[in-house]
């Protein structure tokens, strides 16, 4: 205890000095308008963090990456319980929804039903959340919601929602990143016709990848260990990346077209994603659905919660050639001490424990290698490309006197508020009239970042100030989630256009979460 006290104040004392520096630089370069020498190299980089490439090496070891158990939302049953599942080094205890991990993919079409039972057979309160879906009240898992050890909870709702992938996960009120973290999270796919009509890769040529890090080390224990100290603030970082529920996941890929759904289900850690050998990445959708028009990208930015849908054309790959799904070494802009400053970026061997185990998990912003794909030798074949025009994005029309509001994401002495104030469970933090859109500016004046999340359907990112200064080319789509930086002001237009009710807004850093940065938003 009093070691972890110790490491906690050097800790806030080095985030308070690393903003400083960041501020102070921000302040001088603002003369000769720049911001800081790494917003310059973002935008030198077309808004791509800097990174160093070739940096990891092929592990050893390789497991076949799962593919999550398809189920459909019509009459489906989720026993929330404890169960021993293989994460690829052996058998381990997770915290499960029917024993799957990751937790079942439910697979719905636009206009469907859905009818789900949540039994609840862990040893303490827990409630499901549909992440992304516009939801009425009663159906979003709202913390006040959770359910007792033997309980159940009955959900029936209409998808409503575009066709894109979506996910689900426990929302119990300070144990939601405890909870996630040991196994409960699943994708929802949503069809519907006007994706069909597109002949995007299909079958097995269609890929889901719940995307996490986790805190093994060279073991296999899942537990949820949070310290008082750098968990809190940083949130539960790991250092072994974990897709689909499996350690060092390798996949056979035919050489051809694919499209890979990925989502971040991280609890804290912020993905750059890319193809280790360059290879580039077209992004056809985001968190609501499709985009209006493909977009060829070398790197994707995800925070925790947030999804891409892309095209991966492995066509020209020789049989048995290797490529990683990479998430490669960033600096955030207000945090640039933690990298280099403590020489910690290690060139981002994701095995290393020593220093790493004691901040707990591989630094925000370490390099690790995700998914293998190992080319097949069938014939290859011409990958179909996307067709120019998906979608058209539903706007959100805001009209220059619309209402605004907004919310500043502070995070200090171990706090971590909205406006100032941490979230109570009761307390109706905003009153917003349905149908009603509104501009919400968020701001964060912390040396961290939060992919800030708001409930009950997409909004629409219009504007970034300070940091990276513009609407990054994945956030031009709908969204539930977006990135926040340190420094950062983004403004998203909302509309609240179906459902009444309690909702909520918070970070999905789901150890911010838990301490507090979430607050209530009642539709009128
Ligand atoms: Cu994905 Cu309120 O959460
Ligand atoms: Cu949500
Ligand atoms: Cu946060």
């Amino acid at each position: 205890m009093a070691a972890n006290r110790v490491d906690l104040l050097l800790l806030l004392l080095e985030i308070e000095m690393d903003r400083r520096r960041f501020l102070t630089l921000a302040g001088t370069a603002g003369a000769v308008g720049l911001r800081s020498p790494i917003s310059r190299a973002w935008a030198a980089a077309g808004g791509v963090a800097p990174s160093v490439s070739g940096a990891l090496r092929p592990l050893a070891r390789r497991h076949p990456l799962g593919v999550p158990e398809v189920v459909s939302a019509a009459d489906l049953t989720l026993a929330a319980r404890p169960a021993t599942v293989d994460i690829g080094r052996g058998a381990t205890e997770a915290w499960t929804l029917n024993g799957a991990l990751p937790s079942p993919t439910i697979r719905v079409r636009r206009g469907e039903r859905a009818s789900i039972l949540l039994e609840n057979s862990l040893p303490e309160p827990t409630i499901l959340h549909w992440h992304g879906l516009d939801v009425p009240e009663a159906a979003d898992g709202h913390p006040r919601l959770a359910i007792a050890t033997g309980d159940s909870y009955q959900y029936d709702f209409t998808v409503e929602d575009r066709a894109g992938l979506y996910w689900y996960h426990p929302h119990t009120h300070g144990r939601t990143g405890a909870q996630t973290y040991q196994g409960m999270a699943g994708l929802i796919v949503v069809e519907d016709d006007e994706e069909s009509a597109l002949g995007l890769p299909s079958g097995e040529l269609d890929l889901p990848i719940v995307l996490q890090d986790k805190r093994l080390g060279d073991g296999t224990s899942l537990a949820y260990e949070r310290s008082m100290g750098p968990d809190v603030m940083y949130g539960y970082l790991g250092d072994t990346a974990v897709a689909n529920g499996v350690v060092d996941g390798t996949v056979e890929v035919h050489r051809t077209g694919y499209r890979l759904r990925l989502l971040n289900a991280s609890n804290a850690r912020v993905f750059e994603l890319g193809l280790s050998d360059g290879r580039p990445l077209t992004l056809i959708g985001t968190d609501g659905g499709l985009l209006e028009r493909p977009v060829t990208l070398d790197r994707i930015m995800m925070g925790t919660g947030e999804r891409a849908d892309v095209l991966v054309d492995f066509s020209s790959m020789e049989p048995g050639e290797r490529v990683y799904l990479r998430s490669f070494e960033f600096q955030i802009p207000g945090m640039m001490g933690m990298m280099g400053g403590r020489g910690m970026g290690g060139g981002g061997m994701g095995r290393g424990r020593g220093m790493h185990a004691m901040m707990g998990g591989l630094p925000q912003g370490a390099a690790m290698d995700l998914v293998e794909f190992v080319a097949s030798d069938a014939p290859a074949e011409t990958a179909r490309p996307a067709s120019d025009v998906l979608s058209s994005v539903p706007r959100i029309e805001l009209e220059s006197g619309a209402p605004r509001r907004t919310f500043r994401f502070e995070s200090a002495m171990m706090q971590h508020t909205i406006n100032g104030r941490s979230f109570e469970m009761e307390r109706v933090d905003v009153r917003v009239p349905r149908g009603q859109p509104e501009r919400w500016i968020i701001e964060n004046t912390s040396g961290l970042p939060h992919p800030v999340h708001i409930h009950v359907g997409q909004f629409q990112v219009l504007a970034r100030a300070g940091g990276r200064n513009r609407v990054m080319p994945w956030e031009t789509g709908l969204k539930d989630t977006v990135l926040v930086w340190p420094e950062e002001r983004v403004e998203v237009g909302v509309h609240f256009r179906t459902h009444r009710g309690l909702f909520l807004m918070h970070c999905h850093n789901l150890e911010h979460e838990d301490m507090g940065m979430m607050l209530n938003f009642e539709v009128e």
